[in-house]
């Protein structure tokens, strides 16, 4: 069993996840920025064991939640030897985007990329000790190739893309393994407004969920550094 951490794990994806992980029995350590979200949910700590689940607030944009989240879990778990980042937001900014939405673009950058980048930075130490972490981002197609107005979006995955590979050199000898999760239109809050692909579709979380665990049952020598899931078809993978 893993001591995971993840992020955005009140909705969408990252909460499809931690149903799954929790299912298969694992040490859950959930980062959130409203713990109320969970309340009379699976996800409630009140219904599951504080010795193996706990959830703990986290910004993205408050560096030090992310500090305190990773102490908060090593003093519950005595380690960490995963983390799922799922935490990110979506806006719609055109490349010749208007004076009043540089706060946007700032925003993006902070939460899809620095971090994730912080996080990481915050339990390197505990990744490290364990010959075998995990490391799962929430990448997005949007980090392969750039299509549409959504110029900010994609740049933060790009962004992303490129501190996934940074992670996965420098945590190869210590058994770090990292790897990016590349979707298309996911059937969250975040592709609501996409009204020209029919929701049912897309891919659906319990999908990406499943990926995720499989992926964790994989020993070192088999953890593939991408995985490109697309539900439309794309000369790019
Ligand atoms: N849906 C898609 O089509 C799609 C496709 C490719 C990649 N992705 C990526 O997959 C990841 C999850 O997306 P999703 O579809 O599950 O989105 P979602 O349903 O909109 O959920 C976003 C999650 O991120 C959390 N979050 C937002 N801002 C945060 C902050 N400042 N600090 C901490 N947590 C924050 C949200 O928490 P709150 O509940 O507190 O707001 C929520 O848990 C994202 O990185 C997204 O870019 C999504």
């Amino acid at each position: 069993m893993r001591n995971i951490l993840i992020s955005g794990a009140s909705r969408g994806i990252g909460k499809a996840i931690a149903l799954e992980l929790l299912k298969k029995g694992h040490y859950l350590s959930l980062g959130v920025r409203k713990k109320e979200n969970l309340i009379n949910t699976p996800l409630d700590p009140k219904l599951n064991n504080p010795e193996s689940f706990l959830v703990h607030r986290y910004d993205a944009t408050d560096q030090n939640s992310s500090k305190l989240w990773v102490e908060r879990t090593v003093k519950t778990f005595k380690n960490i030897d995963t983390i799922i980042h799922c935490a990110g937001i979506l806006k719609k900014t055109n490349l010749i985007f208007n004076d009043n939405e540089i706060k946007d673009i700032e925003d993006i950058w902070k939460v899809n990329v620095m971090g994730p980048w912080i996080l990481t930075k915050h339990a390197w130490k505990y990744l490290s000790l364990s010959n075998s972490a995990r490391i799962i981002v929430l990448v997005s197609m949007s980090g392969k190739r750039s299509k549409g107005n959504l110029a900010s979006y994609s740049m933060s995955k790009f962004a992303l893309m490129s501190l996934c590979q940074t992670m996965r050199n420098e945590g190869w000898e210590k058994g770090i393994r990292v790897t990016a999760i590349c979707p298309g239109w996911v059937n969250t809050d975040m592709a609501k407004e996409i009204n020209n692909f029919p929701k049912k579709d897309m891919i659906q979380t319990n999908d990406i969920a499943s990926i995720c665990s499989n992926l964790l049952d994989l020993p070192n020598s088999s953890v593939p550094f991408e995985i490109a899931i697309n539900c439309q078809l794309e000369t790019i993978m």
